[in-house]
């Protein structure tokens, strides 16, 4: 028996049937390369889905993990400690909540949006009942994230959800139609990650601002994927000037240490009261002082900077590859979507694997590219290398 096939069959006996058949078994990382058990190199241009900030094995990520490890990894929620107030302020400060700013800690993107869930039902002023989130959205796999996910396939073995989310197109006309005094929360992803990294519609963002703020309506904004200095900015939503009353995040603040948050701002502070939500895990001092250790480092190696740089020359080596299965490049610095002609992706992420690059097929006709935040020179030069490789192997459909 190869040591391919016994892996892939441990997997196959031993894990829940829920995940497909994996691509590699990976043993180590370093930078933007990691390694698989045959010893092949690859460049990872997804970094754990938009995860790995500062890729593999680097020092501020390994020494923050190890020192607090090694100081109190875990208190109960009958305690705070210093990682966890020094979080809780960063990210009132780089999310702009500011003083009226309040943050929750959980674990995952998915606790985040269930504690954005719960905030939602908490905006009681009149008779509120109804959640509005759009088609084709992906807020998580648990059952309230799931509600709020615009993808029926995922939910439909699922049903029934919990009650009240509508999903409305991603169109002005559709937020304009939709949102009124009956509305408790509107909750976006400025730019769709799992749709294939799409836009939203030019001013979307912006008339969804100012219809939530006219009906008392809160703008709740899911930057799971887009938040942490990938697209250019600490977040998308400042990219398109407007401001939440609530953001998620999780992914690329921990590095690879699992953690999410949610932030609220001004009124939307004073709806959770004591008692009503909690984590065990949430917010400890491991996790928590790990994502200082990323988001300190995010800010003091000019990595937000970085990313929107290294983006537009990732995107224009895209541009330049003269290859008929590219039909579009769309995406914010490090998140990018390669559009393609037709549906092959699983076909060019697999070509791409074989040439020793990781991306992703978002879906059959999308390339999803979300490299770490430290991609430099080198690695973007590979990435045109190997990416051209990938998508030559691949004969037209
Ligand atoms: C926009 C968005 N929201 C929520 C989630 C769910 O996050 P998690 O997988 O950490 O639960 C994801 C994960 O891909 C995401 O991209």
């Amino acid at each position: 028996m190869s040591t391919e096939t016994a892996w892939s069959d441990r997997f196959g006996d031993s894990l829940m049937k829920s995940m497909g058949s994996p691509f590699a078994l990976l043993t180590r990382g370093d930078g933007c390369y990691v390694w698989d058990e045959s010893g092949k190199q690859y460049l990872d241009f997804l970094a754990g889905i938009a995860v790995n900030s500062l890729g593999h094995a680097h020092p501020a990520f390994v020494d923050a993990v190890s020192r607090q490890a090694a100081t109190l990894a875990h208190v109960s929620n009958y305690f705070t400690t210093a990682p966890q107030l020094e979080l809780a302020e960063r990210l009132k400060r780089i999310t702009g909540a500011g003083a009226e700013g309040r943050v929750y800690f959980g674990n995952s993107g998915a606790e985040a949006n269930e504690a954005a869930f719960k905030l939602a039902r908490l905006n009681k002023t009149g008779s509120r009942h109804r959640i509005l989130a759009v088609h084709d959205s992906f807020h998580g796999r648990t059952m309230g994230a799931l509600a709020l996910t615009g993808k029926p396939a995922l939910r439909d073995a699922f049903e029934p959800m919990p009650s009240g989310v509508e999903h409305i197109d991603s169109t002005i006309e559709a937020l304009e139609r939709s949102i009124d005094g009956s509305v408790s929360a509107l909750i976006l992803e400025p730019i769709k990650g799992e749709a294939g990294v799409i836009e939203l519609p030019e001013g979307f963002l912006v008339r969804a601002r100012e219809l939530t703020a006219e009906h008392d309506v809160l703008l709740i904004l899911d930057e799971i994927q887009t938040g942490a200095g990938r697209t250019g900015s600490w977040f998308a939503y400042e990219q398109f000037g407007i401001v939440p009353d609530a953001v998620t995040m999780a992914k690329g603040m921990g590095g690879g240490f699992p953690i999410g948050a949610l932030v609220t701002f001004g009124w939307a502070s004073e709806l959770f009261q004591r008692g009503m939500h909690g984590s065990t895990f949430g917010g400890n001092p491991l996790a928590t002082a790990t994502a200082n250790a990323v988001l300190a480092e995010i800010e003091s190696a000019g990595l937000i900077q970085n990313a929107a740089a290294r983006g537009a020359e990732i995107a224009q080596s895209i541009r330049e590859i003269d290859s008929p299965h590219v039909a579009e490049v769309r995406g914010r610095g490090l998140l990018i979507g390669v559009g393609l002609a037709s549906p092959i992706a699983a076909a060019v992420s697999a070509a791409a694997l074989e040439a020793g690059l990781i991306v992703n097929a978002a879906n059959d006709s999308s390339i999803r590219i979300a490299p770490p935040l430290i991609v430099g020179d080198d690695e973007v030069r590979l990435f045109a290398e190997r990416f051209r490789e990938a998508l030559d192997a691949v004969p037209s459909a």
